[in-house]
């Protein structure tokens, strides 16, 4: 790859988002022309009972003339220095372009589920909740509803409710418009919501044919009872605008994916591997040891003779594993992409050894299966920055 070279110096600088703290706006410059330039923003996300300190980035984009010169790797090196000197612990991004991000220790680690429904069968939902448009004023509450649905919920991000800036965007990152709507109980609380995309240029341009679908980004309900007010709604909406069928961007075992798994729906799992929703672990100490008492719990279904400890050296530094056995500490070398595909549960230590070569002995992928089994995380798309 042509690397840079200028007569004109390169310049790195940190201002202010128009969203405000923690936002912020990066840019590269090239003498007084800007050539690169991405958004971050510090978020936590949940894991196994803890909050991940994590420098979540977005949007980023070196200008056609400049690509191929270094400047990206530039921009993000120099970001991540800056987050891990504020001690964030991980980094996420959703990543576009393939086979990109993996030369930062990125990875996938979560799955891109879609739940679609007919219209036709999303009205034969039974509602018994009143349903209205959401405002700005619904933003606390609907965060609450969110906190409660995702407390256990592995890769959520947690939002403050008096601090959430409501949803930035629905699926995708050109869909900023969306529309919101809450389900409320007999006392007028806020008891489930979803927020849905706004209607797109090609959206318009096809409804007529009745094909379009309704794009739903994030749904959460405190019962199946308002779970089905919600869809009701949503179908209303999908008669009114003619559209064939309703798809539901969510986690299958949120109330909202369990109640619509009774209906005829077709569930869709998409498993990216170097692209889509990828972490990169910065400080794996500070995460590990975010761990400790799930990793201590895991350990007690291994035998009493496990390790006392278990050092996991990556080339970001060593975190632990304390399993509290009888046997003597263990060193485990794993590099952060697979040791964040292993505790996000995407892919199982034994699948890492046996499909992909990474290089764990049978006993140590067995044990690192039992302490983080596979299972499916989930970040609703609007908390994707
Ligand atoms: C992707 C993009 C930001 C890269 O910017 P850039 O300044 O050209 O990247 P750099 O020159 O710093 O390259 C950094 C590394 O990424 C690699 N790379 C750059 N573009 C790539 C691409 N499209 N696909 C795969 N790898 C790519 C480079 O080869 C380089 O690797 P190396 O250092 O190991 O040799 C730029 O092409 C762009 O703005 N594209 C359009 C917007 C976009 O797709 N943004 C990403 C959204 S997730």
């Amino acid at each position: 790859m042509a690397r840079f070279s200028s007569v004109h110096a390169r310049t790195i600088r940190f201002e202010p988002h128009e969203l405000g703290r923690p936002w912020e706006e990066v840019q590269v410059h090239v003498g007084d022309e800007l050539v690169s330039w991405m958004q971050t923003v510090d978020v936590a996300h949940r894991l196994h009972g803890a909050e991940l300190t994590s420098l979540g980035v977005v949007g980023v984009h070196t200008a056609d003339a400049h690509q191929k010169q270094g400047h990206m790797r530039f921009m993000l090196e120099a970001a991540l220095r800056r987050s891990e000197a504020r001690r964030l612990m991980m980094s996420t991004l959703y990543g576009g372009v393939p086979d990109l991000y993996h030369r930062w220790g990125y990875a996938t680690v979560m799955p891109e589920i879609t739940i679609t429904i007919a219209t036709g069968v999303a009205k034969l939902a039974i509602s018994s909740h009143s349903v209205r448009l959401a405002d700005e004023g619904d933003w606390p509450a609907m965060a609450r509803v969110y906190n409660r649905a995702t407390s256990s919920v592995n890769g959520s991000r947690v939002r403050v409710p008096d601090r959430w800036p409501g949803p930035r965007q629905g699926t995708y990152f050109g869909r900023l418009k969306t529309w919101s709507l809450v389900v409320a109980d007999s006392r007028g609380r806020v008891v489930g919501y979803c927020t849905c995309d706004g209607e797109s240029v090609a959206h318009s341009a096809t409804q007529e044919m009745g094909v379009c679908e309704i794009s739903v980004a994030d749904a959460h309900a405190d019962s199946y009872r308002a779970a089905a007010s919600l869809v009701s709604a949503i179908a209303d909406v999908a008669v009114k605008r003619r559209v064939a069928g309703i798809t539901f961007h969510l986690h299958p075992e949120g109330t909202v994916g369990r109640y619509l798994a009774n209906h005829e729906t077709t569930v869709n799992v998409v498993r990216p591997v170097g692209q889509a929703q990828m972490v990169r672990i910065s400080d794996p100490h500070a995460v590990l040891k975010a761990l400790d008492s799930y990793v201590g719990q895991q350990a007690a279904l291994l035998d009493p003779s496990r390790p006392e400890r278990v050092a996991v050296r990556t080339e970001h530094g060593v975190g632990y594993l304390m399993l509290g056995g009888h046997g003597l500490p263990q060193v485990v070398r794993l590099q952060t992409s697979r040791l964040a595909e292993i505790i996000f549960g995407y892919r199982s230590a034994t699948e890492l050894r046996a499909v992909h070569g990474v290089r764990l002995s049978r006993r140590d992928a067995e044990m690192l299966d039992v302490l983080f089994p596979q299972m499916d995380s989930y970040c609703c798309w609007p908390d994707r920055y």
